[in-house]
């Protein structure tokens, strides 16, 4: 009971010095740091998490005393399907979804989940990093929200909780969680699959009790959220990305300090040179921890099985080619070498 005393004695005490403080010169008074949220779903062993972190570090070296960054990773503050929305609101104020997330925002960024569109990771970082890429950054202005780069993952394999798993036929019938992208939608209905739209910080418990069968993903998302564990067999089909944007409000960034915008906006850039660098070594280490488990089995794909998907899947193209542009997709085949 003596709890309310003192907090109110603390308020007080605080009102006080308030009111003294209010009386000084406005420049005399010591400003309390900008809190920055950044919230995102998965865990902090991955490129993600390791680049929120790097964020972190960077922006608080870059601007002491100006600004405070709080990070909140797997889900903790705001899962998928909530965390736009929050930054609308500014309950939080940076979040880096993947690229297979924005459809309610543009139809534009769909691109990224065409299958088999790009070659490797570094085709899809020439095409981020291209005219038209860039320009995806501040596509979704007029809803509120503005990228301020691109962070990568990797590409993408498939995985199931059946033996067999080298050709599309391997999973007609099947279900499978997916992201909340119709792309990706049409790319399991292509299969003959069935396809389940699902937040990730639910995806373990749906693959471990069998509402899904599988699911697709990177090596690093796969390890970090023992998704190996409860699946049989992971297929190398590299038949997609997981990238990322890390996005704000844009108001919110509009109405920063200028010195503050300057440095956070270093701050991301360096941030985002360490993540995407670390993102390949993080897959790869992943893919052997997964091996060394012994728990799913890693199925490799000859040329001709890579053929099978590639046929399979590729007819989506046509269904999104109106809603992203032509023009567009011929820009991100152009960064295949
Ligand atoms: C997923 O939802 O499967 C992933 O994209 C989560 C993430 O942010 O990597």
């Amino acid at each position: 009971m003596k709890r309310p005393n003192r907090i109110r004695r603390h308020v007080l005490l605080t009102a006080g010095v308030m009111a003294g403080a209010l009386a000084m010169p406005f420049a005399a008074t010591a400003q309390s740091p900008i809190v920055i949220k950044f919230s995102h779903v998965v865990a902090e062993n991955t490129p993600k998490g390791q680049g929120a972190l790097k964020f972190k570090e960077l922006a608080e070296k870059k601007l002491p005393g100006k600004v405070q960054v709080q990070v909140f990773p797997s889900s903790q503050l705001f899962g998928d399907g909530k965390e736009m929305e929050a930054v609308l609101l500014g309950d939080v104020q940076l979040i880096a979804p993947s690229l297979s997330k924005f459809d309610r925002y543009t139809k534009k960024i769909q691109v990224f989940d065409l299958p088999f569109l790009f070659d490797d990771i570094d085709a899809v970082n020439r095409f981020q990093l291209s005219k038209e890429g860039l320009d995806l950054l501040t596509s979704m202005k007029n809803r509120g929200l503005v990228g301020l780069g691109y962070w990568h993952n990797g590409m993408k394999q498939l995985s199931t909780n059946k033996d067999k798993l080298t050709r599309p036929d391997d999973v007609k019938g099947l279900k499978f969680r997916i992201q909340a992208s119709d792309v990706l939608e049409a790319q399991f209905r292509a299969l003959g699959a069935n396809p389940q739209k699902m937040s990730f910080s639910e995806v373990y418990q749906a693959l471990q009790t069998g509402v899904v069968d599988g699911q697709e993903n990177t090596w690093s998302n796969i390890y970090s959220q023992k998704f190996y564990e409860v699946q049989k067999t992971i297929a190398q089909t590299n038949h997609g990305v997981i990238d990322y944007m890390v996005i704000t409000n844009a108001g919110w960034w509009k109405k920063l300090p200028a010195d503050v915008r300057k440095g956070l906006a270093q701050a991301m850039d360096e941030a985002t040179e360490h993540a995407n660098k670390l993102a390949e070594e993080l897959n790869e280490r992943d893919r052997k921890r997964i091996l060394e488990a012994g728990k799913a089995k890693v199925q490799e794909l000859s040329k001709d099985d890579v053929n099978a998907w590639r046929k399979t899947m590729e007819p989506v193209w046509k269904k999104f080619e109106a809603d992203i542009g032509k023009d567009l997709i011929q820009a991100a085949l152009k960064a295949n070498k």
